[in-house]
């Protein structure tokens, strides 16, 4: 039983429904009335929305809801690759364009939580782009403030292998010319902007004047998006992820990108919880588990 810290107004709840182009997932409710979408598509978490129905996670203007396209903004999950950096020519890997499967029932034992567990088995799909088997299953946990999110790997193969791996969160910001990341100073970063050379952070945050795409590595575990234009802060802490890519696609690359509304870079930054430098490496039978906690901090006026 997980005992309660934050204030109850209702019972947490989970129920499986239709969502957006007819897609099947979930609605969570948690004990405060924070809200949350997650797909089977994709294990995809598209929303998180706060008691007042605020928007923390962002959603596209223009997202497709057609699999096996992957959801533009939410949560995706970037497995058993992220970007590039693997054997896979599928960018980000297949993991956010396959149908996971809903594993019931919800756990009810966790009582100010709502929480919904999907699971992704290798299929002749994901074997013709990662020649592996495996049981990948992901969680979601709306608990007050708070959203948990973690995947768990099995190498259920007879040989070991390697992945990287990212969750990819759109978090909502106000207005991107004020928004920042703060955490990341003097940490090395790849710049994706200049043939990923090796540079170091030295500014006390990251801001946001044009298109920014880093893969930061070895970071700290908590690092926080500051958004004042939504008077609030979201403080991440991540697990077993050392890795954090930061991402904005500023005008161009918004005008460029069909599910991306052409001002909707404005609204939000991507903060990607990773392991990307060092691949996580599975010998078979072993199991490899990540997670974030995402936790929406107010600010007073
Ligand atoms: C980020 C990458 O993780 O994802 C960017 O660092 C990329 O280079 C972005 O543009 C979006 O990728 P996609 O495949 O969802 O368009």
């Amino acid at each position: 039983m997980v005992t309660s810290r934050f204030p109850r107004t209702t019972m947490a709840t989970t129920r499986a429904t239709t969502l957006e182009g007819g897609l099947p997932g979930a609605r969570l409710r948690s004990a405060t009335g924070c809200t949350s979408e997650v797909y089977r598509h994709g294990a995809h978490v598209a929303s998180w929305r706060d008691a007042e129905g605020e928007d923390i996670i962002f959603l596209s203007s223009r997202a497709v809801f057609k699999p096996p396209k992957a959801i533009r903004g939410g949560i995706p999950l970037c497995f058993p690759q992220f970007s590039d950096l693997g054997p896979l020519a599928q960018q980000h890997g297949f993991a956010r364009n396959e149908q996971w499967q809903h594993v019931d029932p919800p756990d009810d034992r966790d009582e100010d939580g709502a929480n919904v567990t999907m699971r992704l088995v290798a299929s002749d799909a994901t074997r013709a782009a990662w020649p592996h088997e495996f049981v990948a299953t992901f969680t979601a946990r709306l608990v007050g403030d708070e959203m948990h999110t973690s995947l768990t790997v099995r190498n259920t193969d007879a040989t070991p292998f390697e992945f990287t791996v990212a969750l990819h969160t759109y978090f909502a910001v106000g207005d991107i010319a004020r928004a920042s990341v703060v955490g990341l100073e003097n940490a090395r970063y790849l710049d994706s902007l200049d043939g990923r050379v090796e540079k170091t952070d030295s500014d006390k945050a990251v801001v946001f004047e044009r298109e920014v795409d880093r893969i930061y590595q070895n970071t700290q575990d908590v690092l926080t998006v500051a958004d004042p234009g939504n008077d609030r802060s979201i403080v991440i802490t991540k697990t077993n992820l050392p890795d954090a890519i930061v991402w904005n696609p500023w005008v161009e690359k918004s005008l460029n990108t069909s599910d991306l509304g052409d001002c909707d870079y404005k609204s939000f930054l991507c903060v990607e919880a990773a392991a990307t430098a060092t691949p996580v490496a599975l010998e078979p039978g072993a199991e490899w588990t990540c997670g974030q906690v995402l936790r929406v901090v107010k600010q007073t006026k």
